[in-house]
Formats: C-alpha cells, structure tokens, sequence
C-alpha cells in the first residue's frame, strides 16, 4: 500500500512519486491550496493540494483530523521561507496526485498536541493517546532494550524459557491476584508475584543459565513506578556467586546504555552497604545526584536538656538526624511550614530548623526556634560537623530511626527537586550488605529480599541463635535514587532453607503446603545458583525521562488498578460464577487509599 514512511521522505527522494499512509495530523486551507500533515509512525510529512485537480481537491476538502488516507504525490523542494528546521522532512513536500480515503474518523476526545488532558481521558482512548510522537519514541525504546538486552544474554548463553502463569503464590511480599478453578473448585490459582520458585527449579533442572522477559502481578498500593502487573528482565545462573553476577549485569546495564543511548556509565559501578545507605542517605536506594547527606547527631544530643532531641539520642530504636541545605536560609516561613508537612506525613512530629545568617558571629548568627534549648558546645558541633556556611539552613529529624530515615530521607530528595540541586549525571549504585531478617511491628522476623535467599553465615544453627546479626547475599541495582532490581545468591541446601523458613515464623506444615515441591527438589542435586531481576518499565522510564511507568507502559492500569479502555476488572454473570461455584459476599465501602508523595 505505501512506498515510504511519512516520516522517512526527505530531500533525496526529489521530483519522485511517493506513497504514503497515514493519520491526518492537522489540515490546514491556504489560499485556494488545502495542507495535510500526514503522520504515521515514523513522523510527519507537509502534502499540498491544488484545485487544478477537482476531484481530489474537493476530497480535501473534506478531511478530518485523524482520517487515515493513502496519498499518491510527487516530491518537491518548499519554497526557503517555509523551509522547516524542526522536522526531518522539513525541506520538502509531496505534491497530491491521488487520494484515498482509507478510513473516517470522529472529532477525537482531545487534541493529540493538547499537553493538559486528564490522565484517565487519555487511557481510556489509549490508542489515540499513542498516537503521540513522545508515545512512539517511548514504545520504539523499549522495544529496542528488550532487543539489546535478549541479544546480550543470548550472547552469554542464556536460554529464554518460560515459566506458568497459573500457578501458586510466590512470597514477594505484596498480595497475590487470585483465579478461581472450574475443574478444582474452591481451589485458586495465583498469579505470579515473580517467577522466583520456577527460575530456581530450572536451575535445578539443570538448564544451566536462564532469562525471561516476564509479566508479574503484584496486588500492592501503587504509585507512580508501581504497578499491579508489570514487566521483569528475570535473571537465574547456576554457578555463579554475587561477584560474577553483579559483573555481568553491570556489563549489560553498561552496554545498553551505551547502544542505546550512548551514555558511559562507570566501570564499576559504587557500591554502598546497606547500613551506610540507610545512615548517610536514609534509604536503600539513595539517589546519588543530590550532594546532600544526613549526618547523625545521636553524640552531640545525648546529654542536651531539649528531650525531642535527646531521647532518640538514647533510645536504640531512635535516630537524630541533619540535613544541611546549602543556600538554604534564604527559604521562607511559608516553604518551611511546607516541608515540615511534608515530614509530617511520614509521621515526623516536627521539623526543627536552623537557618545560618553568620556563621562567624556563633550564637548571634543563626536564626531558629531551638537553639534556646541547645548549648554553645552541640551548636559548634553540629556546626563542625555540617561544614555549615553563612546562607544555609540546617534541618533536624528526631524520634524512631524508621520514621526519621523515611522521612528525612524523602526530604533530602524533594529539596534537591525543589531547589534544583539534582546533578546532570547517570548515577548507578550497589546496595550490599542487606540485613538477612527485619523485625515487623509484631516483633516476628521477616525477609527483606525474599525467603530463598542465602545469608552470609554457611551454619543454620548459628543463624538461628541471633538472625538479627545476619546480612543477607543480596544486591540491589539502584539508579538515579530508583530500585532498577534485585537479587541474591540462594539457599540452594535443604536444612539452611528449612532454618530460613523456621526464623520466618513459618511452621513446618505451613513450609511444606506452600513450598514443599522446592523443598523436595533442594534434596535431589540442587547446585549453587544466584540471579536477580530488573524492573523493565523502571528501566525503560528512566531512559526515556518520563516520570511514571504508566507512560513507558502501551495499556496500563490507573492508581485504583483498573483499565479505563476496556473497564477491567468488570463483574462476571452469575452463570459464570455459578460454573466455579462461587457466591459473592455483599461488597464492603473503602475509601481509596491515597497516594504517597
Ligand atoms: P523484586 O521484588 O525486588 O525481586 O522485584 C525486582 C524488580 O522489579 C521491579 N518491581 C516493580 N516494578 C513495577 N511495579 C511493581 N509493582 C514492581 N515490583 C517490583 C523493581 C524491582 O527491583 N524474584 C526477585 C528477584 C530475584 O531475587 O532474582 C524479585 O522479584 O524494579
Ligand atoms: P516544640 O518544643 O514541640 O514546640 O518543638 C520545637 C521545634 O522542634 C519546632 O520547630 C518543631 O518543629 C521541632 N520538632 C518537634 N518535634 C520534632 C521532631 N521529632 N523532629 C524534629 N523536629 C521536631
């Protein structure tokens, strides 16, 4: 039906007879002459119509914005003046000698070019949102990562297999999608968090080295680099310890990068234990653009009178914290009332601050609710320690180190936003060193990774005598202050997992219901292995510079994980529902969960 894109007819095509399809991107009537720009995927095209063809002119006439049409023209140069620098076809344009009308269109919902559409508007007409020329890129980008990024492993030999979507949960900590059975009723099958049981079996199948481009399903509070399915680059090797694997990962994230965008990543990348990450940056995926750091203060505040400050100086489960803020003083009260609400909804009961007019004066020169609490030796300290400057402001975190660190550290990233202080850089990170176990709110032990990853102590019972001692064999890829992905060396001995799953709180016959076909094939040759998996949308959304999976994703779900498009999830007929014997109970009111900052 065509002979070129739209997008690809440039000057060397001259005085050629073209044909092109495409949407009707605007059309303009010129002085008895109708303007089309044709659009297809590759970009636009500028056709001209002149009335010495009736019939066709006539037909131009009456065309609409995104009719799709199949023009036959010659290609001429435009006049200088209407030369346009900004497209690729800028210095041409097609002479209309034949048209067809291959199909009508309505008045779109809204404007391919109108930047101000509601989000949901957009999704619920998503494949006229796609349209889009900014769309187009993102889709062609993410299709040629998944294209480097299968060559690269196919390279190494990694076999891509796949792995079921029907099956049992997988612990990765967020709720399962469940899908009811006809033929075992009242029994569910779960769809995957991960394919994190299956990729390990394989191992132990002995396919040696595995990858997977792969859908997983999370039934977790979203936000806007959540969502409830989504896409892994999921990783498994046999032989392999965590150098070699964070080697080979570092290289592929380093040669896509470079294909793709020709950006050089460092070689290595840092690495930063988790411990420091939490201390110096109170979170475990520090983004390392913002030249800020928390500095602890827990020494300089033990014996200060003022209590918000002292107690957590003296609790082991508190945290003191400051965040210099260079240039910072000149903030106002209205910013800083803003930032200490925002503290707030991480739970912080404060946002105690200094600003620094005079560093040289001491005392004198400072400006805050709370240095009357302190005495002249912890404001030279905290002073010393921050190499605070005349012009800055300090901010102070007090109370449970969770909370601090969460909230602290979500300060230090909304003021480098605010006061545009994030570096043009790509920064990548490491996070080693992950404790093996945390405790919950009940007290009892839990996973950070997932349960089958390894600890770094070889003995189960050593591990079980003090867990809370134990780091885990995990790495984590972070970049630009985003977990890009995750992983670990795995238990692959039968007694270790069992320990693991015993410290979990997890009984012998729950282990058994829920994972006994791992436990039984860890008993038949299971052989050491270790992998991890990328979040693709992450990746692809921070190579594109979007600022939510949503936008790197051809269908994806709302904040409320439903699909405008097609009004998924929907109810089902009784009929249907009476096949899987299934009743509904009647549905309980819930106020939608709001969404983090
Ligand atoms: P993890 O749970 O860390 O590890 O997931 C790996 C990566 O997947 C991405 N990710 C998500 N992306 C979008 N929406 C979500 N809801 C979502 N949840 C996770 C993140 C994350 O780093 N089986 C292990 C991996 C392993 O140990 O090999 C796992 O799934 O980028
Ligand atoms: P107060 O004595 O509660 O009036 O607090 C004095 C100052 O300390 C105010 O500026 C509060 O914002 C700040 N503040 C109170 N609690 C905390 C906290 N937990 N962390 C940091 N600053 C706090």
């Amino acid at each position: 039906m065509r002979s070129h894109y739209c997008g690809k007819v440039t000057e060397e095509f001259l005085e050629q007879e073209v044909t092109l399809c495409g949407w009707v991107n605007r059309r303009r009537d010129h002085g008895g002459v109708i303007f089309i720009d044709l659009r297809d995927r590759e970009g636009l095209v500028q056709v001209v119509f002149d009335p010495d063809r009736a019939e066709i002119f006539e037909m131009a006439e009456r065309i609409r914005n995104e009719y799709v049409l199949q023009v036959k023209g010659r290609v001429r140069l435009r006049d200088e003046s209407a030369f346009n620098p900004k497209l690729a076809t800028g210095k041409i344009e097609v002479l209309g000698l034949d048209l067809t009308v291959l199909n009508a269109s309505e008045t779109p919902p809204f404007q391919l070019d109108d930047t101000d559409v509601h989000e949901d508007l957009r999704l619920r007409y998503r494949y006229i949102d796609m349209r889009r020329d900014e769309m187009q890129k993102r889709m062609r980008l993410r299709s040629d990562v998944t294209a480097y990024l299968r060559f690269f492993l196919d390279k190494r030999d990694f076999w891509d297999i796949e792995t079921p979507m029907l099956t049992k949960a997988t612990p990765e900590g967020a709720r399962d999608y469940l899908v009811p059975s006809r033929t075992h009723q009242g029994s569910f099958f779960a769809l995957p968090q991960s394919p994190q049981l299956f990729k390990q079996l394989l191992m132990m199948s002995g396919m040696d080295r595995y990858y997977q481009i792969v859908r997983c399903f999370r039934d977790e509070d979203l936000r806007a680099d959540r969502q409830p399915e989504f896409t892994q680059l999921d990783i498994e090797t046999s032989f392999m310890y965590e150098e070699d694997v964070m080697q080979l990962n570092e290289d592929m994230m380093r040669g896509l990068f470079k294909d793709i965008l020709d950006v050089d990543l460092p070689n290595p990348f840092p690495r930063m234990t988790h411990a420091d990450a939490m201390l110096r940056y109170g979170s475990d995926k520090p983004d390392l653009r913002i030249p800020m750091e928390l500095v602890d203060l827990a020494d300089v505040m033990k014996d200060v009178e003022f209590k918000v400050f002292s107690g957590p100086a003296n609790d082991p489960h508190g945290r003191i914290v400051v965040l210099k803020v260079p240039g910072g003083s000149k903030l106002s009260r209205k910013e800083i009332d803003g930032y200490t609400d925002f503290v707030g909804r991480y739970g912080a009961k404060g946002l105690a601050w200094i600003k620094v007019n005079d560093v040289a004066e001491g005392r004198e020169g400072l400006q805050s609710p709370i240095v009357k609490f302190l005495p002249d030796e912890a404001i030279t300290a905290i002073i010393e320690k921050t190499d605070t400057q005349s012009g800055d402001i300090l901010f102070f975190g007090a109370g449970e180190a969770n909370m601090v660190n969460e909230s602290m550290g979500s300060l230090r990233v909304k003021l480098g936003e605010d006061m545009d202080m994030i570096e043009d850089v790509w920064a990548p990170l490491w996070v080693v060193d992950f404790p093996m176990f945390e405790r919950n709110r009940e007290g009892q032990w839990t996973s950070l990774h997932h349960p089958f990853t390894a600890p770094s102590i070889d003995d189960p019972a050593e591990l079980e005598k003090d867990p809370g001692a134990a780091l885990s064999r995990a790495y984590d890829m972070v970049l630009n202050g985003t977990e890009l992905g995750g992983g670990s060396v795995r238990i692959h001995n039968a007694a270790m997992q069992a320990s693991v799953l015993k410290i979990l709180g997890i009984s012998d016959e729950e282990a058994e219901e829920k994972f006994g076909f791992l436990l039984t094939a860890l008993k038949y040759g299971c052989p050491p292995h270790a992998g991890l998996a990328f979040g693709l949308d992450r990746l692809i959304m921070l190579m594109s510079g979007a600022t939510s999976i949503r936008d790197v994703m051809a269908f994806p779900k709302t904040q409320t994980a439903a699909c405008p498009l097609t009004s998924a999830p929907a109810p089902v007929s009784n009929e249907h529902l009476k096949e899987l014997n299934l009743r509904l109970r009647k549905v309980e009111k819930k106020e939608d969960e709001a969404e983090k900052p």
